[in-house]
């Protein structure tokens, strides 16, 4: 079948940095499904994985990991999916990607595609979803009862990005919080406030001075989702006693910073790696595919939109470099998809 893989970790600017690959079709056993699949989505962590790859592999390594399709066929095991259902998915970093037209994947971490989603605007969501919802809902614990957040507000740093964009519709729509959003041009800006962020603010600016301007003295949570270092102390400054953080990225060149900032308010730091669960085969791992179809139903019910706004075309080497090309340079607006045909 045909692929797109990684031989050898280049820059993007280097034309063979992906190439189009013809792989063996996998059959499925145990509990894991065979998925047509019909569109994908890039991601940051493809990048990184592609830079981390190796050189002169003797297999290619198949990035990928956010994917629509159809199951072809499963595994003797599986109990949750059958020929012909609609799915969505992220995956597992830890094992071959969907860049390619058939892919493997556990049933416990796959959801039932939004029917009202097309497969390409499906595609876009998984891998943000689940990182936005395992972040808030489960690191952070917030409830999912408006009622019970009351008065309550977030900060969501890099919020016009893949993760930011339905980071910002749970926890204004599901949650109820109020949002205060960090984006740095007019057009970032303008789409955290249409997709509910109640204030925007720059974070080329120091974090406390941002929030003087708007008249805010600070949040209950901070999602981190860029500059985890770069926007230590600005965290430190604006997280009200009490209050929660929660990291999704490394410290810049994993640049030490200093905890102890956080001690004066008592304030609960917390990790989300949407990977943990398939990586480490937890015993919640089915927790993800519950979580997918929870999102899927509200997508279809109109509480929650599908974030992509850009089309690279089919899925080949030349269009997904592209793509990659566009993630590297910081200035991704929601999600980019490619179709597999
Ligand atoms: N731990 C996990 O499970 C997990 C899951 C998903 C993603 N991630 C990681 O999280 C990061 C974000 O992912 P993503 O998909 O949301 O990325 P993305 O779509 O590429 O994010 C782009 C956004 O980042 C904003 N941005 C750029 N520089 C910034 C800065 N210095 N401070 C704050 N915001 C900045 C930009 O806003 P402006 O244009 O307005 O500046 C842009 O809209 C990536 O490093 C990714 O690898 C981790």
């Amino acid at each position: 079948m045909k692929a797109v893989g990684v031989h050898n970790s280049l820059p993007v600017t280097d034309a063979s940095a992906l190439e189009n690959v013809e792989i063996a079709k996998p059959s499925a056993s145990g509990r894991f499904l065979l998925v047509r699949v019909h569109a994908v989505s890039v991601n940051p962590v493809d990048t990184k994985i592609r830079m981390a790859a190796g050189s002169r592999l003797e297999q290619p390594r198949i990035l990928g990991w956010d994917c629509a399709g159809v199951v072809e066929s499963v595994g003797p095991e599986c109990i949750l999916f059958k020929a012909g259902d609609e799915v969505y998915y992220a995956g597992d970093v830890t094992r071959a990607g969907c860049n390619s037209e058939y892919h493997l994947i556990d049933e416990r971490i796959v959801g039932r595609k939004p029917a009202k989603l097309s497969f390409d605007d499906a595609a876009a969501m998984p891998l943000t979803t689940i990182t936005a919802w395992e972040a808030m809902f489960e690191r952070m614990n917030i409830s999912r009862d408006p009622t019970a957040n009351k008065g309550k507000s977030i900060l969501i740093i890099g919020a016009a990005g893949g993760v930011g964009s339905i980071a910002i519709q749970l926890a204004k729509k599901v949650a109820g919080l109020s949002v205060v959003a960090t984006a740095s041009r007019p057009e970032t800006e303008k789409w955290c406030r249409d997709l509910g962020a109640d204030q925007v603010i720059n974070h080329r600016e120091a974090l406390a001075e941002e929030f003087k301007r708007i008249g805010q003295n600070g949040v209950n949570y901070i999602l981190c989702l860029v500059g985890t270092a770069q926007h230590w102390h600005g965290m430190a400054d604006v997280i009200l006693p009490q209050g929660k953080l929660c990291l999704i990225v490394d410290t810049e060149s994993n640049q030490p910073v200093n905890i102890n900032l956080f001690k004066p308010k008592s304030v609960a730091i917390t990790w989300e790696f949407m990977f943990t669960r398939a990586r480490f085969q937890t015993a919640d791992i089915a927790e993800q595919g519950v979580l997918l179809n929870e999102a899927s139903g509200m997508f279809d019910s109109g509480v929650l939109r599908h974030t992509r706004t850009q089309h690279y075309g089919d899925l080949n080497a030349a269009n997904l470099l592209k793509a990659h090309a566009k993630l590297e340079s910081g200035t991704m607006i929601g999600k980019l998809v490619l179709s597999v045909s």
